[in-house]
């Protein structure tokens, strides 16, 4: 058992309580919406977005007051331990921004379509949309590729569904890239990736994810389009960064890739407490007394008449 609520005031805004007193976060936190990011980017005031995949961890980033929450796809491998985005299904993505929902209160909540799920077709990628939506209550869709996937983007939106795009280094591609390498690189690949953004504004996005191209490219895109860009290993200027919550909490187990900032070192933190609580269940110094219920002073008369000699 373990308790956790939210309080909501009657005008439907959102109280942290002690987090919020603590944290020094915002009295009352206006929810973000879709064309509250599109205003964001002409006033040139960063977007902050990361992923999430629990209840806990998203009512974490909620907390802390970051504007976009991500239940991305890269669960497959640091939640699911995959290889690779690939294997995770629509049902599994389904329990995981369930349980995203219920932590999240402000931030945007974008659901990530995964491998398969609306690449075999559009109506498909409509129906599976929906469910983020109507079933586990995600307020828009990412989806990853260029000018392919247009057509699927105005049908999606015109289900009244936001749709986020997410060109450069999409990992759904990594067998066609052959890797998870740089995209972009070239004179060429960098006019096909100007297109497949202005392509996916034209579709209807409301923002785009720019993975793992260079900085020139993140920059030009930008200056390209009046939605907003979220950029991850695409340098400074974008409109706003995402990265992946275990990346930047240390909670995986490889070095991270150039682009990650560790902010915070859970694995470390975590190992220690585990080493710590297994000495101390050897050592018997784990529950102290203080920690243990007991019965009441009446009721230990009663036994020890009954039972002295036992206890
Ligand atoms: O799946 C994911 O986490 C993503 C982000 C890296 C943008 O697509």
């Amino acid at each position: 058992m373990s308790v956790t609520t939210f309080r909501t005031s009657p005008a439907g805004e959102v109280d942290y309580g002690a987090a919020r007193v603590e944290r020094g976060i915002a009295e009352t936190i206006k929810k973000i919406t879709v064309p509250w990011l599109l205003q964001r980017k002409l006033l040139h005031h960063p977007i902050s977005a990361v992923t999430a995949y629990d209840y806990a961890s998203a009512r974490l980033v909620d907390e802390a007051g970051l504007d976009l929450l991500l239940v991305g796809d890269s669960l497959a491998m640091v939640m699911q331990g995959y290889e690779n985005t690939l294997p995770v299904t629509m049902e599994e993505m389904l329990l995981y921004v369930r349980g995203v929902r219920r932590g999240v209160r402000r931030a945007l909540l974008v659901a990530d379509m995964p491998y398969g799920s609306y690449h075999v077709d559009e109506r498909d990628g409509v129906a599976n949309a929906l469910r983020f939506v109507k079933e586990a209550g995600a307020e828009a869709v990412k989806v990853e590729g260029g000018l392919t996937r247009c057509s699927l983007v105005r049908r999606l939106t015109s289900a009244e569904i936001p749709v986020m795009g997410h060109i450069g280094l999409t990992p759904q591609s990594v067998h066609r890239m052959g890797g998870y390498k740089v995209q972009g690189k070239t004179v060429n690949a960098m006019e096909q990736l100007r297109a497949d953004a202005l392509a996916l504004e034209a579709a209807g996005c409301f923002s785009i994810v720019l993975e793992g191209v260079p900085r020139e490219l993140a920059q030009l895109i930008t200056k390209d389009l009046t939605i907003p860009t979220i950029g991850i290993g695409a340098g400074p200027d974008c409109d706003g960064q995402i990265l992946v919550l275990h990346d930047m909490m240390t909670m995986t187990f490889a070095p991270a890739a150039k682009f990650v900032r560790r902010y915070a070192d859970l694995s470390g933190a975590m190992r220690q407490g585990l080493v710590d609580y297994k000495r101390d269940v050897e050592a018997r110094t784990f529950p102290s007394d203080e920690e243990s219920y007991h019965l009441s002073r009446e009721t230990q008369e009663l036994l020890a008449v009954k039972h002295g000699d036992e206890l």
